[in-house]
């Protein structure tokens, strides 16, 4: 046989292969699709970071690397389009960086060699919320895109208001949460009045407190307050011995006072 003959024959057979391999893809291609699992978020959808006021978050972005590491771009897209940081010819260049990240953003330069563009917060504010794109140059290409929820907690407080013959009325307050969290509140007994409506103080632009009252049976022994930030999965909870009826607390208060002087 010719080379140039087996040249054609092998030909052949590759065209042959490849459209069989075609077909079959062709033929099988829905159950193929069918046992795939559910697509990859693309850049985007719902990929969400939720990290807590003074804190430190790590914001993840990889690319494949090549023999180099990357220019890098990180952008807060909403609620105001700024640059977070930039890192170009292997160093961090500040021109263009907000001055509200100034300090408080970085590469976590021991992965760069490794693709990891993740990017570094520190000393989170509530106002540093919002959507973050991840971008490779030249070209700015998107790489990433999330979503930033900085909540404010704090351990929420409870306490007496009341003591009566037939019920005891405390209070739970969630101080200075955001987003605004859901208040619940239970006795290990019977609830007698369920009174409140949680009441809401927006404290300040960043923050709300809320308060809820309940009255318990008087022979309640423990209160549970469960506060609920539903958008960060944040739940913070506060138990207390409810000491008794209404005479008591004074007792139990002179009795602590003598204990002082003996
Ligand atoms: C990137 O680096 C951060 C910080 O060291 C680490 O938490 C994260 O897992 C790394 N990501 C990848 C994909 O290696
Ligand atoms: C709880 O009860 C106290 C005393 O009755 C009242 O002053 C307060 O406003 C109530 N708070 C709420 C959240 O309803």
């Amino acid at each position: 046989m010719s080379p140039h003959r087996r040249f054609e024959l092998h030909s052949c057979l590759f065209l042959l292969a490849a459209v069989l391999s075609f077909g079959t893809a062709f033929i099988f291609s829905p159950f193929l699709f069918l046992s795939l699992p559910p697509a990859c978020d693309s850049a985007g959808a719902g990929k969400q970071v939720t990290a807590r006021r003074g804190g430190t978050v790590i914001l993840p972005c990889s690319t494949a690397l090549g023999s180099e590491v990357p220019d890098v771009e990180w952008s807060r897209q909403a609620p105001t389009p700024e640059v977070v940081l930039l890192y170009r010819d292997g160093c961090e260049t500040f021109e263009m960086k907000s001055e509200d990240f100034r300090y408080r953003t970085h590469l976590i330069l021991s992965e760069l060699k490794d693709g990891n563009i993740s990017l570094r917060i520190s000393d989170l504010r509530l106002s540093d919320g919002g959507t973050y794109l991840c971008r490779i140059l030249p070209g700015r290409r998107v790489v990433e895109t999330l979503k930033l929820v900085v909540g404010a907690v704090s351990e929420p407080k409870l306490e007496v208001l009341s003591y009566a013959d037939d019920g005891v009325t405390v209070q739970c307050e969630a101080k200075c949460w955001s987003p605004e969290p859901e208040i619940e509140l239970h006795g290990d007994i019977g609830i007698l009045d369920n009174a409140g409506k949680p009441q809401r103080v927006q404290e300040n632009k960043d923050c709300i407190t809320i308060r809820r009252n309940l009255t318990l049976q008087a022979a309640t022994k423990r209160v549970t307050c469960r506060v609920h930030q539903v958008q960060t999965g944040q739940i913070k909870v506060t138990e207390m011995p409810i000491p008794g009826t209404a005479a008591q607390p004074r007792n139990m208060l002179i009795q602590s006072i003598l204990f002082l002087f003996v």
